[in-house]
């Protein structure tokens, strides 16, 4: 059942194994019988009508928030925010005319999330939820409800849930540009195949990331994760990943804010992990793992087919440009879980969290 653990040792593996699945699910359940998106119309009528779009998130969900503002952004043409929702629910920044409110909330009972919701309920504007539990409080509440179809996720460390909110928000991104009539030359259906398989190539190779995570997380007390683009958005998580269940303190950055603090925190061996799927930032991200490395740290360069380098940790199979965060968070999914594992940390229980968080 999906509420057992079967075989898997943790949750946390077996929820991250099931990403390809999850994938499936979600291309046979956004699509109409002519192999099209389907959206609802009320739900492509919100999305048209808005003039800017205010997703509004909390921990992983809020990192999924970011990558789905570029495809709202790129696809459907319609400026996003993104906001932390406990930021927003108390320091609201001037509203555009139009806004509509989209919450991102695995749970679905994120009472930050949901404070924010009351508050912009009650000065008329509505409300898109994106969520795992389509009868939760913040589905209920709102006007509309996208589901995730990614199953019960009971890891603490939410995995599946932020593939799956990336894809969905993929999916409304082009079924809202569809709906205005806009020409792309992205077919998300077919490229989210494409990324199913690759994470299936990826959590094939676990002894890869299980042997990667010793080297770098073993003993070290901190490590940092470094990025460009859509590369920026997935160090986030993959910081998020490794200190939520490892304990060790990571920092996910932007590359080129390196030089402006983070560098100074370099010491021999502190661990640095690079993604590197953006051809229009792969060579400046590498210059700044020279950067680094010039300070003694232990790099290593997660890159995609194409980009990648002789001395890359691990190549990523290729996928389209704006979907790599679906491929590229997978092997920092497993470094955090054998980083925890190797630690001896309670993986799928870490010390301090809940999985929903119901208090402000
Ligand atoms: C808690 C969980 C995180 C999750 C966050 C937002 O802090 O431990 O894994 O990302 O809440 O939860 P939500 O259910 O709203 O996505």
């Amino acid at each position: 059942a999906d509420t057992e653990k079967g075989t898997y040792a943790h949750f946390m593996l077996k929820e991250i194994d099931e990403q390809p699945i999850v994938m499936r699910k979600i291309i046979q359940k956004y699509q109409d019988e002519h192999g099209e998106i389907q959206l609802e119309d009320d739900v492509r009528q919100a999305m048209t009508q808005a003039d800017r779009i205010y997703i509004i998130a909390a921990g992983t969900s809020y990192h999924a928030g970011l990558v789905g503002k570029q495809f709202i952004e790129k696809l459907a043409q319609v400026p996003v925010e993104v906001h932390i929702s406990s930021e927003f629910s108390y320091n609201m920044p001037l509203l555009s005319e139009k806004p509509l409110f989209v919450f991102i909330s695995q749970s679905g009972e994120t009472a930050d999330s949901r404070s924010v919701l009351v508050k912009t309920k009650a000065l008329g504007h509505k409300a898109l939820t994106i969520t795992n539990v389509p009868g939760s409080t913040l589905s209920r509440e709102a006007d509309y409800t996208l589901h995730l179809h990614a199953g019960p996720e009971i890891a603490v460390a939410s995995t599946k849930a932020y593939t799956a909110q990336i894809a969905v928000l993929a999916l409304l991104a082009v079924g809202t540009a569809k709906a205005k009539c806009l020409h792309l030359h992205f077919d998300p259906l077919k490229e989210l195949a494409i990324v199913a398989s690759a994470m299936e190539s990826l959590t094939d190779q676990k002894e890869a990331f299980e042997q990667l995570a010793k080297d770098l997380f073993s003993t070290t007390r901190n490590a940092f994760f470094i990025g460009r683009g859509n590369d920026y958005f997935v160090v986030q998580e993959a910081a998020l990943k490794l200190k939520e269940i490892s304990y060790i303190q990571a920092e996910g950055f932007a590359g080129g804010e390196l030089k402006h603090g983070t560098i100074a925190l370099i010491e021999d061996d502190t661990p640095v992990v690079a993604i590197s799927t953006q051809e229009n930032v792969n060579l400046s991200i590498r210059g700044n793992v020279q950067e680094v490395v010039a300070r003694g740290a232990k790099a290593a360069i997660v890159s995609m087919k194409g980009l990648e380098k002789d001395s890359d940790a691990f190549v990523l199979p290729k996928v389209h440009e704006l979907l790599t965060p679906l491929v590229s968070v997978i092997p920092m999914q497993l470094l955090s879980y054998y980083a925890a594992l190797h630690r001896d940390c309670d993986v799928d229980k870490p010390r301090n969290l809940a999985k929903s968080v119901t208090v402000e």
